[in-house]
């Protein structure tokens, strides 16, 4: 069966002095029923790898660009990141969609990049509140999964993250029911394109104001695998009761 995954985005946040949290985490949930994975700023991902050596910590980086080398000032590649210790990336996250205007060709080229230098690779999906107003949802989520998604994932080389754009930062959570219609119908798609074997081991991820206080119901919404958690991850007192709370539901 799937392993359930509590993902950490810290965004642009963190410096040295932020890596004491990641010690708490590893010390208070050494023995959790979950992966963890915590994304921080590329300036951490190196020390952070160091510090979560030989533990139930993974390390990821945020972003990638599509070439492993080259002249593009200021990016960094996914066999960078591997090298600095990631085994993770986050693509096509909707701060990179609408601050960098990527689109789905480009999240697919980053994340057949991730794929190719090793890493698994977290596509993040979802809708604008006009889109889900309009009722569009599923239809915007069928499109970012095709564009998005490389022909040659695997189960284990394969994260989704449904993340209303809505309820990024804002404290708004979509209600369960919505939830679960958007997680059976990634599975459905995934399951159409990739067949039943690929599809059913590819984790699915909610993500948006996930917090202590719902975490324990989101988890228990069918196709929910696990959760991409933004502003609660950056204190370990804050996405512990995360990680325990996805443990228990496993
Ligand atoms: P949030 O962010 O948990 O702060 O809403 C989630 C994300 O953007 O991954």
């Amino acid at each position: 069966m799937r392993r359930k995954l509590a993902a950490g985005n810290w965004k642009m946040n963190g410096t040295s002095e932020s890596l004491a949290e990641i010690d708490t985490l590893i010390k208070e949930h050494a023995e959790a029923g979950c992966d963890m994975l915590i994304c921080p700023p590329a300036t951490l991902i190196h020390r952070m790898a160091d510090a979560a050596k030989d533990t139930n910590l993974a390390v990821g980086g945020q972003d990638c660009h599509a070439e492993t080398s080259g002249a593009h000032t200021g990016d960094i590649s996914a066999v960078m990141l591997r090298d600095a210790g990631a085994s993770h990336v986050i693509t096509g996250h909707s701060e990179r969609r609408v601050d960098h205007g990527e689109r789905d060709e480009t999240v697919r080229a980053k994340t057949l990049a991730a794929i190719e230098a090793g890493l698994t690779a977290i596509v993040c999906v979802g809708e604008s509140l006009k889109e889900r107003e309009a009722s569009n949802t599923l239809d915007i989520i069928a499109g970012q999964l095709s564009g998005s998604i490389p022909d040659t994932v695997t189960g284990q080389n394969l994260v989704v993250a449904y993340e209303p754009i809505w309820a990024i930062g804002t404290g708004k959570v979509p209600t369960l029911d919505q939830i679960g219609e958007v997680h059976d119908y990634m599975r459905s798609r995934l399951e159409r394109r990739f067949g039943a074997g690929v599809a059913r081991s590819v984790r699915l991820l909610y993500g948006g104001s996930v917090k202590a206080g719902n975490a324990a119901e989101i988890f228990g919404v069918s196709n929910v695998d696990g959760a991409l958690v933004g502003g609660a991850s950056l204190k370990a007192a804050d996405f512990g009761p995360i990680v325990a709370a996805l443990s228990a539901s496993s």
